[in-house]
C-alpha cells in the first residue's frame, strides 16, 4: 500500500507540474513575446489616460495637428485627438499650395471639411498659414523673379488673404498670418532688411508686406486672432528681430485710420521644434523679451528630438541618454510654460505619436508608436503636479 501511495503521489506531482506548465508558463511566454515584438499601435493606451486638455485646463489649451485621414462622417474620427486636445492645426491642408494652387483659383473643399469636422467635435482651429516661403504654389514663388510690379504684387497678396480669411470667417480661432519670415542668421540691426529673400512677398513688396498682410487679415475677419509664427525663437538674435517687428507693426497700426483698439499682431507662435541642446533658460529669455509687447504667446509646434541637432543631422543612432535628456527637457519646458501661463494661451504638439512625426527617427513626442506614454509624458505631468503645489 505504502509503495502504491508513493507512486500515486509522484504521478500527481508530475500531473500538477504539467498543468502549471501549459496553463501558466506557456501563455505567459507567448504574451511576453507578443508584447515585446509587437509594434501594434493601440489607441487605448492614450485613451486610458486623463485628457491632457483637462489636466492643463487652468493654465492653457493643448493642441495637436490633423490631416484628412483623421476625419470621417463630419467629425474628427481619431479618438486620440478628441480625447486629449482642444485645439487643432492642419498639418498641411491649409497651406498656400493646397488652398490657392493658381492665382484667383481656390481649393477649399478639404480644408472646409477639416475645419467643420474639428468644430463639430468641439475643437478650436488654428489657421496655418497664409504668408510663407515654403509649400507655396508656383504662381506665388514666381512673383520673386517675374516682372509683376510691386503694386500689382501687393494687390494680389491682399486679394489672396482677403479671400482665404473671408472663406473661413467665424470658424478660425487664430490665423498664423505670417510664417518664418526671418532666416536663421545674418540679421542686421533692422528687421526690415533682415527678412528671408526667398519669401516672394518680401522680395517684391519689401517689408511693408508684413503690415499690409496683417491689415488685410484684420479687415477680413475682426474676430480671429492674428499671429506671427516662427522657429528657433529661443535664439536671442532671432527673437530680437521678431520683437522689433511686432513692436513696430503694432505702433504703426495705432496711427491707421482703421485702428480698432487691438494690436494688429496679437500673438507670437514659438514653433519650438527643439532638440536636446536647447536649455529652458533660452526659451525663458525670449518669453521675458516678448512679455512687454503685450501680445499672447503660443507654443505652436512643439517636439523635442531625442538627440542634439548635430547628432540628428549626421544621422546618428539614438542613445538612452538622449532619450532621457529629451524627456527631462519636456518636464523643464512645461514648468516654464506653466510659470508663464499668464501670457501662454496654447501648447500644440506637432504630431500625435513618434511614428507619425515629421522627425520620426528621433522619437520627438511624448507618445511612442504604440500610443504608449513615454517618460516625457510623465515628466510633463510631474511638472504640472509640482506647479500646483507651489
Ligand atoms: C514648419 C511649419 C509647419 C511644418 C513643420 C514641419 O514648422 O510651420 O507647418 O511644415 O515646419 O513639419
Amino acid at each position: 500500500m505504502k509503495r502504491n501511495a508513493n507512486i500515486e503521489q509522484k504521478y500527481q506531482k508530475k500531473y500538477y507540474l504539467l498543468i502549471v506548465f501549459f496553463l501558466i508558463v506557456i501563455p505567459l511566454f507567448i504574451f511576453n513575446a507578443c508584447s515585446e515584438n509587437s509594434n501594434v499601435d493601440d489607441p487605448n493606451h492614450m485613451l486610458n489616460l486623463e485628457p491632457l486638455k483637462d489636466q492643463f485646463n487652468d493654465y492653457f489649451s493643448i493642441g495637436n495637428i490633423f490631416s484628412p485621414s483623421d476625419i470621417g462622417s463630419g467629425k474628427i474620427s481619431n479618438k486620440r485627438i478628441t480625447h486629449h486636445y482642444n485645439f487643432i492645426t492642419a498639418e498641411n491642408d491649409m497651406k498656400p499650395d493646397k488652398i490657392n494652387p493658381n492665382r484667383g483659383s481656390y481649393n477649399f473643399s478639404t480644408a472646409n471639411s477639416m475645419v467643420n469636422s474639428a468644430r463639430a467635435s468641439g475643437l478650436q482651429v488654428v489657421g496655418h498659414t497664409l504668408l510663407w516661403h515654403s509649400q507655396i504654389p508656383a504662381w506665388q514663388r514666381n512673383l520673386s523673379t517675374d516682372n509683376t510690379s510691386k503694386a500689382t504684387t501687393l494687390q494680389y497678396m491682399k486679394e489672396y488673404i482677403t479671400r482665404v480669411v473671408t472663406e473661413f470667417k467665424g470658424r478660425i480661432y487664430s490665423w498664423d498670418v505670417l510664417n518664418e519670415a526671418f532666416p536663421d542668421g545674418n540679421y542686421t540691426s533692422d528687421w526690415k532688411t533682415s527678412m528671408r529673400k526667398e519669401n516672394p512677398w518680401f522680395n517684391k513688396i519689401g517689408h511693408e508686406f508684413v503690415y499690409e498682410g496683417f491689415k488685410a487679415a484684420r479687415l477680413a475677419d475682426q474676430n480671429t486672432i492674428l499671429y506671427y509664427n516662427d522657429y528657433n525663437l529661443n535664439m536671442a538674435s532671432k527673437a530680437k528681430m521678431v520683437h522689433d517687428m511686432v513692436r513696430d507693426i503694432n505702433l504703426q497700426w495705432k496711427t491707421d485710420s482703421r485702428y480698432d483698439g487691438k494690436n494688429l499682431i496679437q500673438g507670437i507662435g514659438m514653433q519650438s521644434h527643439h532638440n536636446t541642446g536647447i536649455p529652458a533658460s533660452q526659451i525663458k529669455a525670449s518669453l521675458e523679451l516678448f512679455k512687454p509687447l503685450g501680445v499672447i504667446i503660443s507654443i505652436s509646434e512643439l517636439d523635442v528630438l531625442s538627440q542634439s541637432w548635430n547628432e540628428y543631422s549626421s544621422n546618428k543612432t539614438l542613445t538612452n541618454e538622449g532619450k532621457a535628456k529629451a524627456a527631462s527637457l519636456y518636464g523643464e519646458y512645461f514648468s516654464l510654460f506653466l510659470e508663464y501661463s499668464d501670457i501662454i494661451e496654447r501648447v500644440t504638439f506637432w504630431g500625435l505619436t513618434d511614428t507619425k512625426s515629421w522627425r520620426a527617427r528621433a522619437q520627438p513626442l511624448p507618445f511612442d508608436g504604440k500610443s504608449t506614454a513615454k517618460s516625457a509624458y510623465f515628466k510633463i505631468i510631474n511638472a504640472l503636479e509640482a506647479h500646483k503645489k507651489k
